[in-house]
């Protein structure tokens, strides 16, 4: 993402944190798990019917994990001192996240690409009318990431900290996290209202192997420019590791858990180019520690650039019509792409597509990973006033449409109005090759 893409991102962002810093959100909790394997676990016969055809695993994956088996010898959480919030530190918690999977082999197992996603929105319902409806389409899109690729994910309701019911929630919720699932390496959280738009992108997780932290961010944005939005933390993920414990422990030091929040508020104002409204908030905190930290953090702090955790959705919108065309481009091309296939091996299609934008669009053309409709506020419904009307609305059902057609396409399905959600049309065999072709005959695009 370009430079002067961050920068445009200035003005909404100002209004998210005005709008953010009296938005109370208290978050009860549900946990939604997508592995597939265990069901052979608790439906004997259908395994036994699958292993006649040679499958004893799903497709050369690491064995199922074992959900049942919980050895009797003690682990941390048998330690009285033991605590899921901040502010109480763990001590050697590497060795004792090592002790637990050596106890849980299964889990062991593929433990090092592991993720967590978690997310949230508020207890209470939405002021705006469509609020309700478009969190769950937020949440749908991340329930779908998630099975495509197999990773879990939490979403939270309930207020963890009672001071931190607030953007800052996010930082007690991945202190939790961290506890409460030893067995994932990472632990990513995503804002409600950031919505993945390439289904098929995978974070290279092979690139942070000597990092504990992966953000969005420009360094040069952050040491030159000293700007709040030179990060974003509406979409990053933290290593499961006594690094990250005690990181988010500093950082919360400057939230309103700390007896010095009117201090961090003042003096994050005072340091920060561009910083207008009060109080501490948690990207703006990030930016501070890496600015005043830079030797102890930056190390270990990732500044992601070079694909889209958090795209402005500003930008985006206007280019979901091309990047349709570039997909049916593309599809034309490559058989491969137009191939039908079982939803659980879709990822197999990932580096395919990578490939092919790669060498034929430009790098702006390219969709991005996970766009982010900062300024919105689609719950509250207080979305930034430079955004007319149903601006913010229609581009939420487009792009959630757009994200959409990729999971639907598994299913035979296409929303071809990406406009019109409820409005879906069966998927032609070997689209759109077929399509094109009764489409040049005179015959009707769809029947
Ligand atoms: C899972 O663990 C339980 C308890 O240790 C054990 O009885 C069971 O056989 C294990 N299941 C598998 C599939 O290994
Ligand atoms: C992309 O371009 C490179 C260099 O021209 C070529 O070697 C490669 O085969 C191309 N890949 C695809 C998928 O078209």
């Amino acid at each position: 993402m370009s430079r002067a893409k961050a920068q445009t991102k200035q003005s909404s962002y100002i209004s998210r944190d005005s709008s953010r810093s009296y938005f109370l959100a208290v978050f009860v909790s549900m946990v939604l798990v997508f592995v597939i394997c265990s069901l052979t676990e608790t439906l004997p016969s259908f395994q036994n019917r699958i292993s006649t055809t040679g499958a004893d695993t799903c497709n050369g994956e690491p064995p199922a994990v074992n959900r049942t088996h919980d050895p009797k010898q003690a682990t941390f959480y048998d330690e009285p001192e033991l605590t899921y919030t901040l502010g109480k530190t763990i001590k050697d918690w590497d060795k004792k996240r090592k002790s637990w999977l050596n106890l849980h082999p299964s889990f062991a197992a593929g433990a090092d690409t592991r993720i967590l996603i978690v997310t949230g929105s508020q207890p209470s319902p939405c002021k705006n009318p469509i609020g309700d409806h478009l969190l769950l389409r937020c949440f749908k899109n991340k329930a779908d990431y998630s099975r495509i690729h197999g990773y879990d994910i939490f979403y939270n309701t309930a207020c963890l900290d009672p001071k931190l019911c607030n953007v800052w929630a996010k930082v007690a919720l991945i202190r939790a996290a961290m506890v409460a699932h030893p067995e994932a390496e990472w632990i990513w959280w995503m804002d409600s209202d950031a919505v993945f738009t390439d289904m098929y992108f995978k974070v290279p997780l092979q690139r942070y192997k000597q990092h504990n932290l992966v953000v969005p961010g420009w360094p040069d944005m952050v040491y030159e420019k000293k700007s709040w939005v030179s990060l974003n933390t509406g979409s990053f993920f933290t290593r499961n590791c006594q690094w990250s414990l005690d990181f988010l422990d500093v950082w919360a030091r400057m939230s309103p858990r700390s007896p010095d929040y009117k201090f961090w508020s003042e003096t994050l104002m005072s340091t920060l180019s561009d910083k207008m409204f009060p109080g501490a908030d948690e990207q703006s905190s990030l930016v501070y520690l890496l600015l005043t930290e830079k030797k102890k953090l930056g190390d270990k702090i990732y500044l992601e650039n070079q694909y889209d955790l958090s795209s402005y959705w500003v930008g985006v919108v206007g280019k979901l019509d091309k990047f349709t065309r570039t997909e049916a481009d593309a599809e034309k091309n490559l058989p491969l792409l137009r191939r039908r296939r079982a939803e659980v091996v879709s990822e197999s299609v990932g580096g395919v597509w990578e490939k092919y934008l790669e060498n034929n669009t430009a790098s702006e053309g390219k969709r991005p990973f996970i766009t982010h409709f900062t300024g919105c506020q689609p719950c509250s419904g207080n979305h930034d006033p430079s955004y007319v009307g149903n601006t913010c609305w229609d581009a939420m059902e487009r792009t959630l449409n757009y994200a959409d057609n990729q999971v639907l396409r598994n299913l035979g399905f296409v929303h071809r109005d990406i406009s019109r959600g409820s409005y879906v049309l069966p998927l032609a065999f070997d689209f759109p090759s077929e399509v094109l072709q009764r489409k040049k005959s005179g015959e009707e695009y769809n029947r």
